[in-house]
């Protein structure tokens, strides 16, 4: 007999708590009739701020959005080099295509799976004008370093944190460290909504207002369209559920360490485990490890009832519709799309669920 599945997530299951405590707002919502910018948005970007300890939020339409808009707000000029890692999500690589700039890929740091910082000053010319660092995973970059190299060659620092609400380096927050902190709340990340939702955090006013501005048409005062601009506001709906949510992102993500804590402690040696850091406060988005036979793993786990993913299967460098960009290889970035395997590590996971995965993949031989 086959024992309790562990799946990998369960959106219904993770949402269902937070579902009932957004019975009212919800009721409001729909009662109040404001359906678009008002009091629910107002009311998350002033939170969301709060939370990150950052002066200025803007609500948006989702993750990329998030990126494409800051990208778009820092007025670079047509081909400027942006340099990002080459292990990052697709999105942060198609955000700086759509913004007309030029993605200069970086390896990652084979331990952290984050831009490895030493290599970022030999990509470095003329054209390049900022750096696009991914806290991937819910680990942090180093981002005191790759602030200073900022400072010394006078680049803009954005932060993708679409995988990192909450994580600190000595307590403050990702999103802060640079220009523009960007967020994603699709339904699987730590603080996820109900469908796509994002954020932007700065503590530039005037890069605030110019934000204000383009996610609406460029506009801020209805049927004045001052600068060009997109539609890409985040919906009240979703402010409305992740007003709720945010109450909540401490515990869902103290939760994740609980859990993760297991998986450091007790999976043996033989898996490729996440550094931990002095002073580095992950959140687990992702909880991966990494093992040669990861595809053998993987059936293992599925015939013990245990599901997991891979993030990701192929780096953006070799997907169909980006590998044009790209002519150079990518031997550390390549080693880890190979072998990285994410295991079940939800809020809904009870310690009893990770016990069970880490002694099943104890067992692999
Ligand atoms: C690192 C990273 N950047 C950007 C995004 C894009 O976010 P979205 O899917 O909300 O557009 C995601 C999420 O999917 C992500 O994981």
């Amino acid at each position: 007999m086959k024992s309790k599945k562990v799946f990998f997530e369960n959106l219904f299951l993770l949402n269902n708590f937070f579902i009932r405590k957004f019975k009212k707002n919800y009721s409001n919502f729909i009662k109040n009739g404001n359906y678009i910018l008002s009091d629910f948005v107002s009311k998350f970007e002033k939170d969301f701020a709060q939370y990150n300890n950052s002066q200025f939020c803007v609500g948006v339409g989702n993750g990329l959005d998030a990126l494409t808009i800051s990208l778009n707000s820092l007025n670079l000029s047509k081909n400027s080099e942006v340099i990002v890692a080459a292990n990052s999500y697709v999105a942060c690589i198609i955000s700086i295509i759509n913004a007309n700039l030029k993605p200069v890929l970086v390896e990652p740091n084979i331990h952290t799976y984050n831009i490895d910082t030493s290599l970022i000053e030999k990509k470095i010319t003329k054209q390049t004008k900022a750096i696009l660092a991914v806290n991937l995973y819910g680990k942090p970059c180093d981002l005191i370093a790759i602030n200073k190299i900022c400072k010394k060659y006078n680049l803009y620092l954005i932060e993708d944190c679409a995988q990192s609400h909450g994580a600190s380096i000595n307590g403050k927050m990702t999103g802060t460290f640079g220009d523009l902190g960007c967020f994603s709340f699709y339904p699987t990340k730590n603080l996820g909504s109900l469908g796509d939702a994002g954020a932007i955090t700065c503590n530039n006013k005037n890069l605030y207002s110019k934000l204000v501005k383009m996610r609406n048409y460029g506009s801020k005062i209805k049927y004045v369209n001052e600068i060009l601009g997109v539609n890409s506001r985040l919906d009240e709906f979703h402010a409305a559920f992740l007003i709720i949510k945010l109450k909540y992102l401490n515990k869902i993500n103290n939760h994740k360490r609980k859990l993760a804590n297991i998986y450091n402690k007790y999976l043996k040696n033989d898996f490729i485990k996440p550094l931990q850091q002095e002073g580095i406060r992950d959140v687990y988005h992702i909880y991966n490890i990494r093992h040669p036979k990861r595809d053998k793993l993987i059936k293992f786990l599925l015939e013990k009832n245990i599901t997991t993913q891979i993030h990701y299967p192929k780096p953006p460098y070799k997907q169909p519709g980006l590998k044009n960009f790209f002519n150079s290889s990518f031997p550390i970035s390549d080693v880890i799309h190979k072998t990285t395997l994410s295991l079940p590590i939800s809020f809904i996971h009870t310690e009893k669920d990770i016990w069970r995965v880490t002694e099943t993949i104890n067992s692999y031989k």
